[in-house]
């Protein structure tokens, strides 16, 4: 799905930035440039960079038991 209308990023493409090394907010925007036009899907792209950060981070076999 498309979180930002305006520069067209997806949540698929703030999961990769994460999965590509991204550990913020910000280093999320500067690989997608998300949010850095009207702004209004910054909420929704902050909350998706950290749900993704945090799944990325979790060890492989815990993520099995959530
Ligand atoms: Fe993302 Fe406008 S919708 S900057």
């Amino acid at each position: 799905m498309y979180v930002c209308l305006c520069k067209g990023v997806s949540d698929r493409a703030i999961r990769e930035a994460v999965s590509d090394g991204a550990r913020s907010w910000r280093e999320v925007r500067e690989r997608t440039e998300c949010a850095t036009q009207c702004g209004k899907c910054a909420c929704m792209a902050k909350t998706l960079t950290r749900e993704a950060i945090a799944e990325d981070m979790m060890p492989a076999d815990l993520a099995y038991a959530v």
